[in-house]
C-alpha cells in the first residue's frame, strides 16, 4: 500500500476523512482531464434523490455530470479505478467497511453554481459509504471560490479544489459545495455497499 493510500484508509479510521493534496501527480491529472474532454456532450444537469425522487433543481444543485466506468478509458483504468480499488480493499481490511461497489462521475460546476449542504445517502438507499473527490482544478486560487465545505460534530473543515488533491469522507456527513467563481472540475464518486 503506498503512503498516500494509508493516509486516505487512516484518516477515515480516525476521523472519517482525509484530505491529501497532490494525492495524484500532474500526468494523472492531466490524463483525467483528457478524458474529461472527450465526454464532453455526455454532461448532463445532475439531479438529487434517485428514479422517481430525481428532481433537477439549480437552488440546490447546479452541476453537471457524466458517469465513467472501468473499461472506458485505459487511463481512467490505470490510474484511477485501480488506486480507487485499492482503497476500497484496505478500507474493508483496516475498517471493515463490507464495500463491494463503486460508482463516479465527472463533475462540472459552471461559474456561479453551487450544491447546498447534503448528505450522499439517499433516503431510500443507504449503500454509499465513502465519498471520494478528486479534483482537477490547476492554478486554483482563492478567489475561485468553489471550496468543499465538510461539517463534523464539532468543526467544520474547508477543502480547496486544487488538481491532484484527493478528499474521502463518510458519506453520512454533511457538506456543501460553496459558489464556484469558474469552472470547477472534478471526479466525484462512492465506495459502496450494496446488500445482496
Ligand atoms: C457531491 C458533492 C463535493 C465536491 O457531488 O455529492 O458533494 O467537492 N461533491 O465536489
Ligand atoms: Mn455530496
Amino acid at each position: 500500500m503506498t503512503l498516500k493510500i494509508e493516509q486516505a484508509v487512516s484518516g477515515i479510521y480516525s476521523s472519517r476523512y482525509a484530505i491529501i493534496e497532490d494525492f495524484f501527480d500532474e500526468n494523472s491529472v492531466n490524463a483525467f482531464l483528457l478524458a474529461f474532454q472527450n465526454k464532453q456532450k455526455l454532461f448532463k444537469e445532475a439531479g438529487t434523490g434517485k428514479k422517481l425522487d430525481l428532481k433537477k433543481n439549480k437552488s440546490v444543485r447546479g452541476d453537471k455530470i457524466a458517469w465513467i466506468n472501468k473499461g472506458e478509458s485505459n487511463e481512467l483504468d490505470t490510474l484511477f479505478f485501480k488506486v480507487m480499488d485499492e482503497i476500497q480493499l484496505e478500507l474493508n481490511r483496516r475498517c471493515f467497511m463490507g464495500l463491494n461497489n463503486s460508482e463516479f462521475h465527472f463533475a462540472l460546476y459552471e461559474p456561479g453554481t453551487f450544491y447546498k449542504k447534503h448528505q450522499d445517502a439517499f433516503k431510500t438507499d443507504d449503500s454509499r459509504k465513502v465519498s471520494v473527490i478528486v479534483y482537477l482544478n490547476k492554478n486554483w486560487e482563492q478567489n475561485d471560490g468553489g471550496e468543499l465545505k465538510i461539517y463534523l460534530d464539532n468543526a467544520k473543515v474547508t477543502v480547496a479544489p486544487k488538481a491532484g488533491t484527493l478528499v474521502v469522507f463518510e458519506s453520512e456527513l454533511e457538506h456543501e459545495v460553496v459558489m464556484s467563481n469558474v469552472d470547477r472540475l472534478s471526479i466525484t464518486g462512492w465506495l459502496k455497499s450494496v446488500k445482496p
